[in-house]
């Protein structure tokens, strides 16, 4: 078997012993006494002082906006406490789910530039770096970690290929959310949030005849999210997950029916002046302007965290029309590319990510649920107490996320984004799965 580089090489000694062996402070120039002033011949050029090499990390992320980028600086904290010889470089790129910093990073690692370590969802997204053998290996960091035994088993799943390990997952995400304020239900005299797709139509005419907007959406990645939930309440979790394996006919009447419903729930909502990103949209539920919003748990973290919000009095949650029992997942996870410059202060990221510590600190401030299965469970309230009870239950259903990485690779992933677009132009049901069963076929 072959073997790899050590994943331990001791890096920090040397840049600590050189930054500690930094050069005085210069005494003030003493004054020459009463001797005239003479021309002063022209000084040699001045090389600049040279500083001691200090060992950093670029971190590449798209966790800049608020909600996110608490729980990214809660575990850059950390890091930075038990790592005080790295500087730590947050390249995050603002946009939500990465729209843009995915661009970004595409770019990097074609030219050969990669971060230190980046954001990847598990699953298909990583497969493709991994199959293109853009990211290392990390068996050895996780055996040495003592890591494979602390992640459920599904999860290891989604980040392995041939027994090898890829990437530092920090956390679980749930997708199939609706988000509300109780008190805008109350006033509209709607008893609760809707259990079936039906049900929210039957709702949505009662909140516009109250002039309300039944559900407030964001940019086209968030239709992309609100499309796989549609689709998951429609079918069902067997016929979901058999669209991302080729078991369900994309082009079958019970798919164009489900299709059908998403374009019913598209006309209740406000694509027409959709907001720009993921937190406007949900700012729209609370100053009740809209009704509704479909959208992951980091929305927890804005709302609970970031704006101070009580659950349950300010906002409340419940899994998205007729997925009850069901937890479309989706992990962030940190890998280390290949070539990455800064390779043994990555490692210490990837310590710091799949750390206890950096879990309970991140998970609560993010809006998501630690990846381990040892984390501290009183740090998670509220919302997320509810969410870590759901997630270890053994009678809950797992699927993975479409619009997060988990069930389509990127070149299948962005042919539905293409095909998407037309469809919300169009609404022609037919038309966008025909389009999708072929890009499917064509890109598996
Ligand atoms: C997802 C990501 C989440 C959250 C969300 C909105 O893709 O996994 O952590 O950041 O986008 O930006």
């Amino acid at each position: 078997m072959r073997r790899h580089s050590s994943l331990f090489a001791l890096s920090l000694t040397a840049a600590l012993v050189s930054i500690l062996a930094c050069s005085k402070a210069k005494e003030p120039a003493k004054e020459a006494a009463k001797e005239p002033a003479k021309e002063a011949p022209p000084e040699p050029a001045k090389e600049p002082p040279k500083e001691a090499a200090k060992d950093q990390v670029e971190v590449f992320s798209w966790w800049t906006g608020q909600g996110e980028q608490e729980g990214l600086d809660a575990m850059i904290a950390d890091f930075k406490t038990k790592n005080p010889g790295i500087e730590f470089v947050n390249a995050a790129v603002s946009g939500g789910a990465g729209t843009n910093a995915k661009a970004i990073l595409a770019n990097r690692l074609q030219a050969g530039n990669p971060p230190d370590s980046y954001q990847r969802h598990a699953g298909l997204e990583l497969a493709d770096d991994i199959k293109a053998a853009k990211v290392e290996d990390l068996t050895k960091l996780y055996e040495a970690q003592g890591w494979k035994d602390k992640l459920p088993k599904g999860l290891l799943e989604a980040i392995t290929i041939d027994g090898k390990i890829y990437s530092v997952p920090v956390n679980i995400h749930r997708a199939n959310l609706i988000w509300f304020v109780p008190k805008t239900l109350q006033a509209l005299g709607i008893s609760g949030p809707p259990k079936t797709w039906k049900e929210f139509m039957a709702q949505a005419k009662t909140i516009k005849a109250k002039g309300k907007t039944a559900l407030a959406i964001g940019p086209q990645w968030t239709q992309k999210h609100l499309l796989e939930t549609v689709l998951l309440g429609e079918l069902g979790t067997d016929k979901y997950t058999g669209l991302w394996n080729g078991k369900t006919d994309w082009k079958s009447a019970e798919v164009t029916a489900a299709l059908d419903m998403f374009k019913q729930v598209l006309s209740v909502s406000d694509i027409k002046s959709s907001a720009a990103d993921w937190q406007p949209a949900a700012d729209r539920v609370i100053d009740g302007t809209a009704v509704y919003t479909v959208m992951g748990d980091w929305l927890d973290g804005y709302w609970g965290r970031a704006k101070k919000l009580g659950y349950k009095t300010d906002y409340d949650v419940a899994p998205s029309p007729g997925s009850t029992g069901i937890y479309d997942f989706l992990s962030d996870s940190f890998t280390l590319p290949v070539a990455a410059k800064h390779r043994a202060a990555a490692e210490k990221w990837l310590i710091e990510c799949g750390s206890v510590e950096g879990q309970d600190l991140f998970n609560p401030q993010k809006g998501s649920v630690p990846a381990r299965t040892d984390a501290d469970k009183s740090k998670y309230k509220d919302y997320l107490a509810t969410a870590l009870k759901d997630w270890q239950d053994p009678a809950t259903k797992i699927v993975g996320s479409l619009a997060h990485g988990v069930v389509a690779n990127n070149a299948f992933g962005s042919e539905i984004d293409t095909a998407l677009g037309i469809f919300v132009e169009n609404r022609d049901s037919a038309a966008f799965a025909a389009a999708v069963a072929k890009a499917y076929a064509a890109t598996k």
